[in-house]
């Protein structure tokens, strides 16, 4: 299978970057999907309705979220009604949408699932367990695994746990790439954090002076969205022809 997964979409600037230039991405990277963390694209994080749109206009096949998936209430019908999106499917059945959504291929089905990680981040059931669960519920199909979490430790022991048991495990969430794309030894396409789709000079997407000022003050300083240097990072794997590649545009 071959796949691309675009880093977390943060702001305008990520989501205007990412409209002008996937088309000639995938030109370049021919693949049978695009997934992409689209959490952050919204001004006060989440995501809308629209934007989800606008993200599966400019060419992403199923868009993945994290701990910011539920901050615009709008988008709370729109997630249970669509099939293209899905939220950390180790939170409680009671949140709204779903945690794994199907993607038909001539290569045959794909479940993109969607994990919380545990380490820093909101409380959610062991990502582990219920990984282990949505495995064994579709043995027959290509599992792309969207690990939303902080911890470096816990995503690359995530990896190892479900290697040769799905076929890509993507780290998100910290806005900042890892030099570790790889084929762990099982088979499964790895990367413990893709990074982020937005303006590369900010702090993680926000702007630089208030995230400094936070860290000088301990004062709640509002974080806007940053516009400057505007970068797709992204991860590109052919599990058939064992190439994996980490891409910044
Ligand atoms: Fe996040």
């Amino acid at each position: 299978m071959r796949v691309l997964f675009i880093g977390d979409i943060v702001g305008s600037a990520g989501l205007s970057h990412l409209k002008k230039n996937l088309r000639k991405l995938t030109a370049e990277y021919p693949c049978d999907i695009v997934v992409a963390n689209g959490e952050n694209v919204n001004r006060k994080n989440g995501i809308t309705k629209q934007e989800a749109e606008e993200i599966r206009y400019a060419g992403v096949d199923i868009i993945t979220l994290g701990n910011h998936a539920f901050r615009q209430q709008s988008v709370y019908d729109h997630l249970d009604d669509c099939n293209y999106i899905v939220r950390p499917a180790n939170y409680p059945s009671a949140c709204p949408g779903v945690g794994t959504a199907e993607f038909e291929t001539a290569k045959g089905r794909i479940v993109v699932v969607s994990l919380a990680g545990q380490v820093d981040l909101d409380p959610a059931d062991n990502p582990f367990y219920t990984a282990d669960r949505i495995v064994k519920e579709n043995s027959d199909a290509f599992i792309i695994v969207d690990f939303h979490a902080e911890a470096t430790s816990e995503k690359r022991a995530l990896g190892y746990y479900l290697d040769g048991r799905v076929g890509c495990v993507f780290g998100t969430h910290t806005h900042v790439p890892t030099a570790d794309e790889q084929f762990l030894p099982k088979g499964t396409a790895y990367m413990t954090d893709v990074g982020m789709t937005g303006a590369s000079d900010s702090v993680l997407g926000a702007e630089k002076s208030q995230a400094i000022q936070r860290f000088l003050t301990k004062a709640y300083v509002p974080l806007d969205q940053a516009e400057g240097a505007p970068k797709i990072n992204a991860v590109y794997a052919d599990t058939e022809k064992k190439i994996i590649e980490r891409i910044s545009l």
